[in-house]
């Protein structure tokens, strides 16, 4: 078995972010879950399903197929096929991908693809259920948050960037529903592990974040 690190916690904490460079500092595989939940939600758009019928969710789940490979060092998804990495990026997207992932069939649809990437090779993974339901035994567990006003900031600054307009306000109330959302449904919601380290961005820079983590990984990989 490899050596795995979880790393969950709520949209907009650095998770992605942070968890690619510590990922490369350790020479370990980066797994981006939240991309393979994004490349379900896509394949049902695009099916035009109705999540909330379990017969067509079931059906169309089992046409749908994700998988992932590398290329240069960065995680690409592909759904049946096709390198779909670019297009789970939108905010239509983003914004279906919470109620997806709500349902239970889609998340056993992705539970043995984690597994068996956890089980090949040193992963570092970073989701919302690593540590608490797909890598119980996960030998370093991270819980990485930030608070609300922080995570709408940093949001808000990034569409800025891009030139989009938008509302902090808004922002902020949409991250609480998500939160909301991923914390309270029934299967696998988010939550902090018993056993993991919890690191809170809200004052941290990306750099001491992760030098933070790439720490507790050299010192339990030397255990
Ligand atoms: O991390 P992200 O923003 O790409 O995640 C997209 C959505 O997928 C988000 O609503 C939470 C959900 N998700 C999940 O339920 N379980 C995971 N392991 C990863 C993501």
């Amino acid at each position: 078995m490899g050596f795995n690190i979880a790393i969950d916690g709520p949209a907009g904490a650095g998770k992605s972010t942070i968890a690619k460079r510590a990922a490369k500092e350790l020479s370990f595989i980066y797994v981006d879950t939240g991309a393979m939940y994004r490349t379900i939600t896509l394949g049902l758009m695009r099916r035009g399903v109705d999540i909330e019928d379990v017969q067509a969710l079931e059906r169309s789940l089992a046409d749908i197929e994700v998988t992932i490979d590398y290329r240069d060092g960065a995680q690409q998804v592909y759904l049946n096929g096709e390198n779909v990495s670019g297009l789970i990026r939108t905010e239509e997207v983003s914004a279906r991908t919470s109620a997806c992932a709500a349902k239970p069939q889609v998340r056993a649809k992705l539970t043995d693809l984690q597994r068996e990437l956890a089980g090949r090779q040193n992963v570092l993974m970073d989701g919302r259920d690593i540590g608490t339901a797909i890598l119980p035994d996960a030998q370093l567990k991270i819980y990485l948050t930030a608070s609300v006003q922080t995570r709408a900031q940093r949001r808000y600054k990034e569409l800025v960037e891009r030139g989009e307009s938008c509302s902090l306000e808004e922002i902020a109330k949409d991250i609480e529903e998500r939160d909301y959302r991923d914390m309270h449904r029934e299967t696998a919601p988010l939550m902090q592990a018993e056993d993991a380290v919890l690191v809170d961005s809200s004052d941290m820079t990306i750099e001491e974040v992760t030098a933070r983590i790439v720490e507790l990984a050299r010192e339990r990989l030397q255990a």
